[in-house]
């Protein structure tokens, strides 16, 4: 990368202190890539510097075009595993990095002049398509069209509200010691610290039943304007609670690929209105699944002997969503489909890819979480 880029290699660095720096002789072609994508993100008019110096960005795009054909492309099915899981994460990473700049983050005011780059949208547009498709491989959308929409949305719902536990849910339950509780929170305080920050992209426009119940839901979200009640507030403070940074993305190089996926989905369905129905359908799921997924977080966190404040935000939650899941299928989920009987069919969608995403996402905690109890082992 020439000089009047690197030049700002110093100042840009967002990496968390979770993982050290490497040093320069053995920075993977991923991490340097990162690193240049960065620095390109604290241009002065990105677009007008790149068209006088497309050289810029040679580098950068041949390792992006190589990780996208590993990641999402018919690589993935013959390369190594672990080829292709760097391969996701690198591009996991570069997407959440331009989908941020849609929150703000009281930094400065500096780091969001390129939020409305062509360049930025396009390299979006190249992550997303190959991911995109990929993850819709999965789905069958004929079949989600047959199906008869009310009863199918409170057959999903009814399963998903108490399902029995996984064997690993179980076990994090039971055996999981601090040095994996504390990984979980790591990872899910990338999200937890700015909880439905996508919902609040929902919500301009025209008013009826369906947007003032939503509007409630994020009033709910956000403690009803009270920073001590906010969710994101019961996040931090099991953090503190347990010596933690609260400082939002501190821990972001502990987070697999699976929960970026997962964060950025509701990045992709939130920025566009096209995708409304599938959004909703997503959310349906989060809000139901949530109180049986946190039991087992909470049962460990009794378990480990942590105080109230250090698993408040799964009992709020336990508490809260059971609520919120009903607001969501009988308020807003069927009412929309009432409305939009042609499209009702990206609910189902929305939901189905969610659980998917979030299925996937679990399992990739809980993988990390044993990582870290192997690593805290291996010390003692
Ligand atoms: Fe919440
Ligand atoms: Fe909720």
């Amino acid at each position: 990368m020439p000089t009047e880029v690197s030049s700002l290699s110093a100042t840009s660095s967002n990496r968390s202190q979770a993982e050290p720096l490497q040093s320069s002789a053995d920075i993977t072609p991923y991490a340097q890539a990162e690193e240049e994508f960065q620095i390109l993100l604290l241009q002065d008019d990105l677009d007008g510097l790149l068209e006088r110096r497309p050289s810029l960005i040679q580098e950068f795009e041949s390792v992006l075009e190589r990780a996208l054909a590993l990641a999402y492309g018919l690589a993935a099915q013959t390369s190594p595993n672990e080829k292709v899981e760097a391969a996701r994460l690198f591009t996991q990473r570069i997407l959440y990095r331009i989908y941020r700049l849609k929150l703000f983050w009281f930094d400065s005011i500096r780091h969001y002049k390129n939020e409305d780059s062509d360049y930025l949208r396009r390299i979006r547009r190249l992550i997303e398509t190959p991911w995109q498709a990929w993850e819709m491989s999965a789905m069958n959308i004929e079949a989600l069209k047959a199906e008869p929409i009310e009863e199918a949305l409170r057959r999903r719902t009814h399963e998903d509200l108490d399902p029995p536990p996984t064997n690993s849910q179980r076990r994090f339950a039971s055996q999981a010691t601090q040095a994996g509780y504390r990984r979980l929170l790591e990872i899910a305080s990338l999200d937890g610290l700015v909880e439905a920050s996508q919902l609040s992209r929902m919500l301009g426009g025209a008013s009826n039943e369906i947007h003032a119940m939503l509007t409630r839901l994020i009033v709910e979200e956000y403690g009803g304007g009270q920073l001590r009640r906010k969710h994101s507030s019961y996040f931090a403070a099991m953090l503190t609670e347990l010596g933690m940074n609260t400082t939002p993305e501190h821990y972001f190089d502990r987070v697999p690929w699976q929960v970026l996926a997962s964060i950025n989905q509701s990045f992709v369905l939130s920025e566009r209105k096209v995708f409304y129905l599938r959004y909703i359908g997503g959310l349906t799921y989060f809000e139901i699944c949530v109180p049986s997924a946190f039991r087992h977080y909470q049962q460990a966190a009794e378990r480990l002997g942590l105080s109230v404040a250090a698993g408040g935000y799964w009992a709020l939650h336990i508490r809260e969503d059971e609520r919120h899941g009903k607001w969501m299928l009988n308020d807003i989920a069927l009412p929309l489909a009432a409305r939009y009987p042609d499209d009702a069919w990206e609910l189902l969608l929305g939901y189905d890819l969610q659980k998917r995403i979030s299925d996937r996402a679990g399992s990739a905690v809980l993988a990390s979480v044993w990582e870290a109890e192997r690593q805290a082992l291996a010390v003692a």
